[in-house]
């Protein structure tokens, strides 16, 4: 299969296994425990029916929304995901550039292999996920650099104080350098072009983490990573002293209460993402797109309020559009295309997306995304 004929995230999640050794695709496509999680959040959209209305005149559709001061002009977003070079090459190089053509935010994983400093050269917004470590002053030296690099949006996660128990890395020893057992290895040697790649491309790097850690000759899991380097202790005093410190645009991702989302407006937090980590964290953990009425409710007129996880339909986004999301983070659905076919395939996706939306846009018979409401929403009755 190639990616022109690629039509949809299915189609792109088996393009991507076809390419990827599988402890890298499953790195990707795995999450916590049972996988429930996971598997409800894209369920959870099926919950609800859009009502469309028509003779609207709509041959003119505009897309754009503005979050945390930024203008995207689509209402998605290049949610940040670590470790870009393993999937493909161009990584994070191929995302940026993508998420620029398409005017929209890219954020950037405090474990990207490219620098934050080579991608902010794109002149699309930036946010920069960051792990609050248990090291202070290597929290505050990461703050320094990411304002030394003119970021835009601060975002903090906040749902993995401790790593998500992810058992087909521990089956498959996924880990950075490599450790794999014998059938890890086997499974490399299946994929040699992959191999090809990955060795004459340069070395493999975690260029926000680099300068002050010394990743790159331990052997860590990503599970190991957030649960020994990040501190369990943080708490809401810690943040609202970073907000401080940043002074700008500053965003938790991973709320998922009523009570967290009015504290993080009570610290100053202009932003929250309803995110469950692609239910890659706590498993049995409600979907995001189940708890946003709840949330917008108590706090939509005060913070910007964006969603993730399970987003892999234009309607998708036009549901959590309805019911007052500010815009959407996709996950998986731009990294199998990069893992598929580097930029163009990120391009690809981006591409279906947009028009995707604004094809249901049409069809719903809006003009802007302001038109939407939740008049345009009806759950179905269990
Ligand atoms: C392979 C992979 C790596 C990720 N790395 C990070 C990360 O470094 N930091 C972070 O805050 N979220 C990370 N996430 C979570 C995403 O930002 C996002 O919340 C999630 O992918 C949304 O779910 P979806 O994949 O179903 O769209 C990662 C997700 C995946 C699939």
């Amino acid at each position: 299969m190639f990616i022109e004929k690629c039509h949809n995230f299915h189609d792109f999640r088996r393009l991507a296994k076809a390419k990827l050794p599988s402890p890298i695709f499953n790195y990707i496509d795995g999450a916590a425990d049972d996988e429930i999680t996971y598997r409800r959040n894209t369920r959870s959209f099926d919950d609800c029916d859009l009502v469309p209305n028509v003779l609207a005149g709509v041959e003119e559709v505009d897309t754009s929304v503005t979050v945390m001061g930024q203008r995207l002009e689509v209402p998605f977003y290049c949610s940040p995901t670590a470790l870009q070079r393993l999937f493909h090459h161009e990584g994070e190089r191929a995302v940026a550039a993508a998420s620029e053509k398409y005017g929209t935010m890219f954020g950037v994983s405090s474990l990207g292999t490219v620098s934050l400093r080579e991608v902010r050269k794109h002149k699309n917004p930036q946010a920069y996920q960051f792990y609050f470590h248990k090291d202070r002053g290597l929290n505050r030296a990461m703050m320094e650099d990411a304002k030394d690099a003119g970021v835009n949006i601060m975002m903090l996660t906040v749902d993995s104080i401790t790593g998500g128990n992810r058992e087909r890395d521990l089956r498959t020893g996924f880990s950075i350098p490599f450790k794999l057992n014998l059938n890890g290895i086997s499974q490399f040697l299946m994929k040699p072009m992959w191999g090809l790649n990955y060795l004459t491309h340069e070395k493999f790097k975690l260029p926000q983490l680099d300068n002050h850690l010394d990743m790159g000759n331990a052997v860590v899991s990503i599970s190991q990573y957030l649960t020994e380097m990040l501190d369990p202790a943080l708490n809401w005093q810690d943040v609202e002293e970073m907000v401080k410190y940043w002074d700008g645009e500053f965003c938790l991702k991973g709320i998922m209460s009523v009570d967290d989302a009015k504290k993080a407006v009570d610290i100053g937090c202009t932003g929250i993402v309803i995110s469950n980590h692609g239910g890659r964290q706590l498993d049995g953990s409600r979907s995001p797109f189940d708890q946003l009425q709840e949330i917008i409710n108590a706090v939509g007129d005060k913070i910007d309020i964006l969603m993730d996880s399970g987003v892999q339909r234009g309607t998708h986004v036009l549901k959590a559009l309805s019911l007052g999301a500010k815009a959407v983070g996709i996950g998986r659905y731009y990294l199998f295309p990069l893992a598929a076919a580097g930029q163009n395939g990120v391009e690809r996706a981006l591409e279906l997306m947009r028009a995707e939306i604004i094809r249901d846009m049409r069809l719903m018979g809006c003009k802007s995304v302001s038109e939407l409401s939740p008049e345009n929403l009806r759950h179905r009755v269990k």
